[in-house]
Formats: C-alpha cells, structure tokens, sequence
C-alpha cells in the first residue's frame, strides 16, 4: 500500500511517500481502508517532537510509529476475529493520536477506541475532521463546566479546537464572543458567535466586558493579560501550556488562592465523545470547518501550510485508492 512514511523527527521533507505492507488487524483490531485523513496540530507536534516531552511518549531518538495522520474516515476491510461492533464494509470515522497511522491508505485501530460509524449525512472528507480538534474542545468545556446562560469569550475561534469550542458551546446554550481575524468575520458569525471582535482592529483584553470563561483556543495570551475579562469565579484556559508552562503551574495555584481560576485539562481519547460528535452532526449542530483538501502524495505540502498557524479549521488529505 501507500504510505507517507516518517522514521525521523525533522521538518515535513522527513515525510516520503513510500510502497509498505499492509498492516493486519490483532484480535481486537480493524482494518480500515483510508479515504480521508487530516495534517492537524498534533501531527506538526509530533513530526518534530516539539515539546521535547513528546519523545517520552513517541520515542526518545527516532519515532517508534511509522506514519503520522491521528484522524481517519474509510470502510472497514477486514476484522479481527474477537472484534463485535463493526464489520467488513462498515463506513467509520474517528481519530487515534496515540498511535495515530492515518496518513496511509489502510491503517489499524482498535476496536474500543475512538471511532463509530459515519454520521449518515456527511462525506469521508468531512467526516475526517470532525474528531481530534472537536475532541480538544470539549475536554475543555466540559472542565470549565459550560452551561446555558453563562457567556464565553474563545479566542482563536477560526483554529481546529476554536471553531468546534463556538459550536460546541452554543450547543450547550452559552453566549459567544468570538475574536478572528477580519476575513473570517462571517465565518464564526456562521459558526454561531453572538459577538465578534475583529483582533486586527480592536485588543481583546481591553473591550470592557466580562466573561465567565474565557478560553484562548491558539494560546496567545496569558492569565496576566487575561485575568481582567473574567467575572468573580471566572475560567481561564488555554490550548497552550505557555511561557514556561505557566498555565499548569497556575492551573495547581489558583484552584487554592484566588476566586479567578486557571484550568488546563489533559484530554482523553473516549468514544463517547465520537459518539457525541456522530448526534450532533446529525442533528445539524455541528460541522468541522475545511480550509484546503491535498491529496495523500502532498503530505508533506499541507504540513507546511498547518504549521503556518494560519488554517482556518481543518486540511484535508483525500486519500485515492486505484482499486476501488
Ligand atoms: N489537534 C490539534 O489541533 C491540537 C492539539 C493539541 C494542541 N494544539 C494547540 O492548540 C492550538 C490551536 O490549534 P488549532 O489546530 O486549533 O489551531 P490552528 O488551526 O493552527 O489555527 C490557528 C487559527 O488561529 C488564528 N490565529 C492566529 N493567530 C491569532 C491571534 N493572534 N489571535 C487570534 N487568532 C489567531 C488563525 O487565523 P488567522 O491567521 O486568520 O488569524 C487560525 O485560523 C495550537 O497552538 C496547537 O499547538 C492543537
């Protein structure tokens, strides 16, 4: 099959595309040929091992998997033989970002992982996206314990996790006040905010009001900075541990002193939360952003526009397969 192949920590030129073996699915395992992948944050985190703490967990020399892609739509080929809940043929979406794989055109998960069929109203290339980033955001809003009538401030609302957050907690019936960039203004008013602020004209920080979170979902700011939007109990949180992992060491301090807290939760991979995502895709309450689609062979290209920063959402890597 073909895979983009990565065997060393380094720039995207690591990434090849390559002629590999099939994987086959362990007991607990499907095997699922790849239609739609993504490049996300956490595949530029991992392809050059920056932080350094991720050597702990993808190798401390070289990288002990040998593809990057966490988030995954296609149908199950194949699967193995303790395996109940899917079948050859089943549609699938869902992410893995541990052992991630997806940048392939078949790749193996495991069964109790995060991952469930298609929503019946969504392509292969928008199912893909739907998971990682949404998955971020909700770990958050769940941490903060967003509910209906408290209002929210997200900025970075245009990112991955920051376009999931504005839907996510307009689900869950909060005020928005979304801050972008201008040529993404009608975006997150499409996406639900209930106020914008445009960065390039106006600091965030200084716009008067008060929020009972605020969640900077691109970690450009700081509690500091911050501190004086929230109202008394109020949240702040950012998808950035920041200058010198502050934000875990403030997230210990304030949840003793101070009515002001900072949280930072470490997100876990549950199938629920795929679950959850599959409900309200059907209902029509939530839709990944897509920026650009690439095809499986320009890995490398749409990892060097992720790692610009400057995505809006989601890039897409359509995956072709000659024998369909
Ligand atoms: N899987 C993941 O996505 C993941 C996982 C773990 C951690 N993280 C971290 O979470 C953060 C967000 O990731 P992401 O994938 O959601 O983001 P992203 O897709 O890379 O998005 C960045 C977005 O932020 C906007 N932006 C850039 N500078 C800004 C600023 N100063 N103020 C407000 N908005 C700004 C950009 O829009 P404009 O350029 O148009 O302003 C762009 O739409 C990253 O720092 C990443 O390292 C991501």
């Amino acid at each position: 099959m073909k895979a983009i192949v990565w065997t060393k920590y380094g720039p995207p030129d690591v990434l090849q595309l390559k002629e590999v073996e099939k994987p086959s699915p362990k007991n607990n395992e499907v095997l699922i040929r790849v239609y739609a992948t993504t490049v996300n944050r956490t595949d530029c985190g991992f392809l050059r091992a920056k932080p350094f703490i991720v050597r702990f967990f993808s190798g401390l020399i070289k990288p002990r998997r040998t593809s990057l892609g966490n988030e995954f739509a296609g149908k199950i080929e194949a699967v193995g033989k303790d395996v109940t809940s899917f079948k050859v043929g089943d549609k699938v979406f869902g992410y893995n970002d541990d052992d991630l794989g997806a940048h392939a055109e078949y790749m193996t998960t495991a069964e109790e992982g995060s991952l469930t069929t298609m929503p019946a109203n969504m392509s292969y290339e928008e199912a893909a996206p739907s998971t990682e980033g949404a998955h971020y955001a909700l770990s958050f809003i769940r941490k903060a314990n967003i509910q209906s009538g408290q209002s929210i401030l997200i900025n970075g609302a245009t990112g991955a996790i920051g376009s999931a957050a504005l839907q996510l907690v307009k689900y869950f019936g909060a005020d928005v006040t979304a801050v972008c960039n201008t040529k993404n203004v009608a975006l997150v008013k499409s996406l639900g905010a209930d106020e914008v602020i445009d960065y390039t004209k106006e600091d965030f920080t200084k716009n008067g009001q008060t929020y009972n979170t605020v969640f900077d979902a691109v970690g450009k700011s700081s509690f500091r900075r911050c501190k004086v939007l929230l109202k008394p109990g109020g949240v702040y949180m950012s998808s950035e541990p920041g200058f010198f992992a502050q934000n875990l060491f403030l997230a210990m301090w304030t949840s003793i002193f101070g009515s002001k807290k900072v949280i930072f939760p470490i997100p876990k991979s549950r199938k629920e939360d795929v679950l959850f995502f599959k409900e309200l895709i059907e209902a029509g309450k939530y839709k990944p952003v897509i920026d650009r689609r690439y095809p499986l062979e320009q890995v490398a290209e749409a990892t060097r526009y992720v790692e610009t920063g400057q995505k809006t959402g989601n890039v897409v890597i359509t995956v072709e397969h000659n024998n369909k």
